[in-house]
């Protein structure tokens, strides 16, 4: 995950974010308590070699994607879609009626990406205490430098989802 993360993180290169780019992945033993949990998905390739994860948590009494990555060789096919698709069916099994994520508001692989897989922007006077505990840490970590936005996913109830 660490290796995705990484290699991931080089597209914000070319739109010049060398920061984000070089921000240290997350640590093994905070990964490890996402797998623990349950909250991490990895897809592998034919060689069973992970190229995407995603990583979750609950907000608020929402599910919140905490990261999402896939290895640029593997972009573009669908697979950020398929693990974003996946933790919403977890927060819905969980009995979560809502996923939320933070991510940058101009980059054409975050927001605009996230809109089109079914995610809305959050205005301030919707943001809940956890998110906004989450926006001050990441301005204190500096990525502030550019536009960021809180986004939620809504999901239907499972009776409605049931109905003919
Ligand atoms: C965001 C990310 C997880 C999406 O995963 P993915 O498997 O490539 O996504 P999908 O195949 O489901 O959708 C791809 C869409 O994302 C957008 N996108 C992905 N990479 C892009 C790029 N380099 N430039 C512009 N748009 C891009 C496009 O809209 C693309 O659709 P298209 O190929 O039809 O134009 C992946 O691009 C990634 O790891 N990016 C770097 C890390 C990152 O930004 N993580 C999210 C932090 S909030």
């Amino acid at each position: 995950m660490r290796e995705i993360e990484r290699q991931a993180g080089e597209v914000f290169r070319t739109v010049g974010m060398n920061s984000v780019a070089d921000d240290e992945p997350l640590g093994l033993e905070v990964l490890r308590g996402y797998v623990e949990r349950g909250q991490a998905w990895v897809i592998a390739d034919h060689a069973d070699v992970p190229v995407a994860y995603l990583l979750a948590g609950v907000v608020d009494g929402a599910g919140h994607v905490e990261q999402v990555s896939v290895i640029p060789g593997h972009a573009r096919q669908g697979l950020g879609r398929v693990l974003l698709d996946h933790a919403c069916e977890w927060a819905l099994d969980n009995g979560l009626k809502a996923v939320t994520l933070t991510t940058f508001a101009n980059i054409p692989w975050n927001a605009p990406y996230y809109e089109r897989c079914g995610f809305r922007r959050l205005s301030a006077d919707e943001l809940t205490p956890g998110l906004l505990r989450i926006r001050r840490e990441e301005a204190e970590h500096g990525l502030d430098a550019w536009p960021r936005v809180c986004m939620r996913r809504l999901m239907a109830e499972p009776n409605i989802l049931e109905q003919p």
